[in-house]
């Protein structure tokens, strides 16, 4: 057994990560007077929200006609009819009470001549359930709306008395034997200290894991931490085979170009100058879903028609849009495209290139953002004790593909929720759960392992190996030798895991060991995203099969669950096709969402 000494911490509830979804979780659950701490590996504001640029989706109609009814339908549709009808329409429907509530604690939003909220339009967000125009749906503070987020949810946490442990990196879930969570075990860089967080709520806010992939827009420390976690606490991970990529990565750099600058009338050509997705989408054209514009470029570089000296990616033109719009609506990217690209989008197009994004699937949870731990007799079975809110979990609203700016709608609702149902379920009266020493000690043991680690494999070789693997195997397209190669690889370079090497044994902002226990995580998160997509043989939203070109409702409208130990271990769960309120209450006529072909 390692010998560590730790200092143990009591809390009602403590959040690990520190984004928008935890930050919203924490200022709930300290709101209401629950004794709260989050924790977070990195300062609060640097969290990966800080990047999210074009908006937060909610139908206020501050721009013209909209309803909730048809911000569901355009979920529903976005997900291909794989995402919880639940937990979309709880999305929906509070959307905009969170969005007033976020104005409320001091959001500075972009606003209208007449002072509201300003709104653009996004990819897939639509009018009259996709048979009208596209709506101004997406609510934006300029191109820096997660920056501003970000910084409001932090200060008002503060306010309420909120603790915050910044710089500790949570290193494990401490479980009892009956499969209830009791807290985390967590290392302060700092100083090297062991800290034990013992709670009666512990919330995963930990993000996604777009770092298992070599080019991402998300930052190097989105590394799935909640999902490795969730994995070695032997519960499962959900759909975890559509992996969204975002169009307007800059070429070679990877940076995000918001989807807001094609919402505010950018446009892509390829190498004959022709504006394709006319071709495509005939009625939404740049402003169809991701998925489908992410596809539709790849067959255009595919095709011969990339630009550039290797014709292997495409231009975004904001060069026609008045320098006052770019300055005033687009400042951050105008300075990215300045900077990672080369290029003044005043006078040229941007190169861009669909990179890695977003992670549809996680930790699955119902729409309060409890996790399940289902079971055939009980798909819907809670963890308790846990919830997971943000990219980390699966509620899933978001399906096989998301809308943009249904992120940090996704965000704010889940974590707002969170606190709700936390002040349901948590007595502040009641004594802590006794703590399991064995479940500190496993956690210790392995983080003491990893320390002292003296294989041959060094941890940036065996992630680089990891990365390019998922880049080129669990792609855009794929096909069932594409996926087969793929598994077979990435089964060997997890086996390396046992003969990584760790170099640096000290306690004290060991980064080395840092990015090998984040390694740790990848690992399951990246195994089961391709092992997922192996099995699934059908395309749909992200998970796009060569093999398999069609949608199969009737065999695979169904959740994958993976249990990563090792190996991959495929269940399945069913959708959830019922909605919290019926049509004669108010709710959205079940017809209107029936599965159909999905053509923009
Ligand atoms: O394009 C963007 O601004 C990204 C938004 C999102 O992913 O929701």
């Amino acid at each position: 057994m390692a010998a560590y000494d730790y200092e143990t911490h009591e809390y009602d509830c403590i959040v690990v990560g520190a984004g928008g979804s935890g930050l919203r979780a924490t200022l709930g659950m300290a709101e209401q007077g629950l004794r709260t701490a989050c924790i977070t590996k990195v300062f609060p504001t640097r969290s990966h929200t800080v990047a999210a640029q074009g908006g937060i989706a909610a139908s206020l109609g501050n721009m013209g006609p909209d309803h909730w009814h048809w911000h569901m339908y355009d979920t529903v549709k976005g997900s291909d009819w794989l995402g919880d009808t639940d937990a979309m329409e709880y999305l929906a429907r509070e959307a905009p009470a969170a969005v007033y509530e976020l104005e409320h604690y001091g959001v500075p939003f972009s606003r209208t001549e007449e002072g509201k909220i300003y709104q653009r339009p996004f990819g897939g967000h639509t009018t009259e359930f996709g048979e009208g125009p596209p709506v101004q749906r997406t609510c934006a503070a300029a191109d820096r709306t997660g920056h501003a987020i970000l910084h409001t949810l932090y200060g008002q946490s503060l306010k309420n008395n909120a603790e915050f442990y910044i710089e500790y990196f949570a290193i494990d879930l401490i479980m009892d034997d009956e499969g209830s969570c009791q807290g985390v075990v967590a290392w302060c860089l700092e100083d090297g200290s062991i800290h034990v967080f013992n709670a009666k709520m512990t919330v995963l806010a930990t993000g996604g894991y777009g770092r298992a992939y070599f080019s991402a827009t998300s930052a190097h420390t989105c590394t799935g931490d909640g999902g490795g976690m969730v994995a070695r606490a032997g519960l499962p991970l959900q759909d975890m085979e559509f992996v969204q990529f975002h169009p307007t990565g800059i070429y070679g750099a990877g940076c995000l170009i918001t989807e807001g600058a094609r919402g505010e009338g950018g446009y892509l050509t390829n190498s004959d100058g022709e504006r394709f997705m006319e071709r495509y989408a005939p009625t939404y054209k740049d402003l169809a879903s991701r998925d489908v514009v992410s596809r539709c470029m790849t067959m255009e570089i595919r095709e011969g028609r990339g630009v550039g000296d290797n014709g292997d990616h495409i231009h975004l033109h904001l060069n026609h849009l008045p320098p006052e719009t770019l300055a005033e609506r687009l400042p951050g990217i105008s300075e990215s495209a300045r900077i990672f690209a080369g290029v003044d989008l005043t006078k040229e197009p941007i190169p861009v290139l669909p990179t890695v994004h977003y992670n549809m699937g996680g930790i699955p949870t119902n729409y309060w953002g409890e996790v399940l731990n289902p079971t055939n007799d009980d798909p819907d079975r809670i963890a308790p004790g846990l919830m997971a809110v943000g990219e980390a979990g699966c509620a899933s609203v978001h399906g096989a593909n998301r809308l943009g700016s249904n992120s940090l709608i996704d965000l704010v609702v889940f974590g707002r929720a969170a606190g709700i149902r936390a002040a349901q379920v948590v007595d502040p009266n009641s004594p802590n759960p006794s703590l399991n020493k064995k479940s500190v000690e496993k956690a210790l043991d392995r983080f003491d392992g990893l320390r002292h680690a003296k294989g041959t494999v060094a941890t940036a070789e065996l992630r680089l190996e990891m990365q390019k693997t998922m880049q080129a195997d669990a792609a855009v397209f794929r096909t069932d030798k594409t996926l087969a190669e793929g598994v077979d690889k990435m089964y060997g370079v997890a086996g390396k895991m046992d003969d990584i090497q760790v170099t640096d044994r000290s306690l004290v902002w060991n980064s080395d060991l840092m990015e090998t226990l984040e390694l740790t995580n990848l690992m399951p998160n990246a195994l089961a995203t391709i092992v997922g997509a192996e099995a699934r043989k059908e395309s749909r939203g992200a998970h796009a099969h060569e093999d398999y070109p069609d949608r199969d409702d009737e065999n695979w409208r169904v959740h994958t669950l993976s249990w990563v130990n090792g190996k991959v271990d495929l269940d399945y769960r069913p959708v959830h096709l019922n909605p919290l309120m019926g049509h004669n209450e108010g709710g959205i006529d079940l017809k209107k969402i029936a599965p159909k072909a999905r053509v923009y």
